[in-house]
């Protein structure tokens, strides 16, 4: 590491007066790396080395999130060139979030243990503004700013390989909720050119993006298409637990019906081949719920008996061994009670009916900080203009946002393996959304990893064992 030091400072002299250019980011490090240590939760220290507040890029918009800091667990001191990076996004909410450190509670946490390099960037997002020299503030974060920032670190990386340790081809991202979105198009969109322009303009690194494996814990994602799914599943709560008065029970109505055409617009296939459509998509997702409760009753945890769970004890109790069926109404009614649903459109809901924006409409927004409908339904409504659409403009930005146009473009590198979960009681996004993902990945040959986590609501980095034993063994399997 000394080495490493001595080769960052060497660099820096050289390119310390030079104009950044893109072939050349300039970065720094300054001082010499802290000496930490992190205290697990059973009491094991992990020793590290903490290099933080890098800029990734040449021509930096935003110096409070477009840096990186990066961790260097003891056992890679000597020998890093061959250690895995685990690349965290702290991106929630779809806003900016800073350069992070390790946490003992966190995947990161456990990554440092695990040996391997551990990289926090920072990211802008649907909050960052700096202010003009004028006095005014600029918002630098409309999207795609934030996966533009996150792709610019992982070039950065790359771009370093002679001084930043670890293995640039064994990258793997994990974020939750948005962060999960963002570890998706990470894992998505690699080196399509689509983002090109936008690298080149905040003088990103000219070399690749892609990565070894994706993690997303709840991905809020497919965001063009995420009100309609969400309708789609949720309406026959409309009149139930969730309650919706007329003018939104009717919004609900017209989503749902979007839905059936952009399922069978993906094209998607379950097991056998089969191809999925409205008719037979309840059946397939119910699938993923049994298993997981029975997951759940085979580490014996008993079932709740008004979520429409029936068990092979002749009945709706909670004594049998196996989970036999789920009464889907049910179990949305019993979802909804643990957490009140989102009113519709749950995502492109600026001016529906008379409703305030959401961090999508924020993200979505312009430079003046202004949210924005991202969708023709609901531009349409808030309008009430029938014939309204989103600008061209606008259209391009929500596909960047969207890995379901990336998986399966051979201008993408997608990554090879991919390990999603969601909460099986988590209401931020519909299910639809995350299995989707996971089936268009399986569809088109990659290394996917689902399940839905009983009982769970909208949260991530859990089952650290569980996830680490499947990074080791894809990394085992790359021969790393
Ligand atoms: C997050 C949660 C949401 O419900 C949403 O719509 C977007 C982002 C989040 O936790 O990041």
């Amino acid at each position: 590491m000394k080495r490493l030091m001595n080769i960052i400072t060497a660099l820096a002299t050289l390119t310390g007066t030079a104009v950044p250019t893109l072939a050349q980011p300039l970065y720094t490090l300054s001082g010499q790396p802290e000496e930490r240590v992190l205290t697990m939760p059973r009491g094991e220290r992990v020793r590290y080395r903490a290099y933080e507040g890098i800029p990734y890029v040449a021509n930096v918009v935003d110096p409070e999130y477009q840096t990186l800091n990066f961790y260097v667990p003891e056992p890679a001191y000597d020998d890093n060139r061959s250690v895995p990076i685990f690349l965290k996004t702290n991106v929630g909410g779809y806003m900016a979030a800073r350069a992070g450190a390790p946490s003992p509670t966190d995947a990161t946490g456990r990554a440092l243990q695990e040996g391997f390099i551990v990289v926090i960037p920072g990211s802008r997002g649907s909050n960052s503004t700096v202010e003009e020299p004028t006095g005014g503030k600029v918002y630098t974060g409309p999207a795609p700013a934030g996966i533009v920032d996150l792709k610019a670190a992982v070039r950065f990386l790359r771009h370093n390989d002679a001084v930043i340790p670890g293995d640039k081809e064994r990258i793997i991202t994990d974020g939750t909720s948005a962060g999960g979105a963002m570890s998706s198009l990470l894992g998505a969109t690699g080196n399509h050119p689509a983002y090109e322009p936008y690298l080149r303009e905040i003088g990103a690194a000219d070399v690749r993006d892609d990565i070894f494996a994706a993690v997303c814990f709840c991905p809020i994602t497919d965001l063009d298409h995420a009100d309609m799914a969400y309708e789609w599943l949720y309406r026959t709560t409309n009149s139930g637990p969730r309650g919706l008065d007329g003018e939104l029970a009717a919004v609900s109505d017209e989503l749902a019906a979007l839905y059936p055409a952009y399922l069978e617009s993906l094209a998607l296939t379950g097991p056998d081949s089969r191809p999925l459509t409205a008719d037979n998509y309840m059946e397939y997702l119910k699938t993923f719920i049994i298993s997981s409760a029975q997951a759940a009753r085979n580490g014996g945890a008993d079932m709740p008996a008004d979520a429409g769970i029936v068990l092979n004890d002749g009945g709706r109790g909670r004594a049998g061994e196996f989970v036999v069926d789920i009464v889907m109404p049910d179990y949305l009614a019993y979802v909804a009670r643990r957490q009140e649903l989102k009113p519709p459109p749950a995502f492109d809901r600026l001016g529906v009916a008379g409703q305030e924006a959401t961090a999508e409409n924020r993200v979505f927004g312009d430079s003046g900080g202004n949210p924005s409908g991202f969708t023709d339904y609901s531009l349409r409504k808030s309008e009430g203009n029938p014939a309204a659409a989103i600008s061209d403009g606008m259209r391009h930005r929500v596909r960047l946002m969207n890995p379901m146009n990336f998986i399966g473009d051979p201008a993408a590198d997608t990554a090879p393996h991919w390990y999603i979960r969601h909460g099986a009681a988590d209401r931020d996004t519909a299910f639809n959304v995350p299995v989707n993902l996971y089936t268009l990945l399986l569809n088109n040959g990659y290394d996917a990893d689902f399940a839905l986590a009983w009982n769970r609501g909208h949260t991530g980095d859990y089952d650290l064992d569980g996830l680490f034993d499947w990074i080791k063994e894809r990394l085992a399997r790359a021969g790393r």
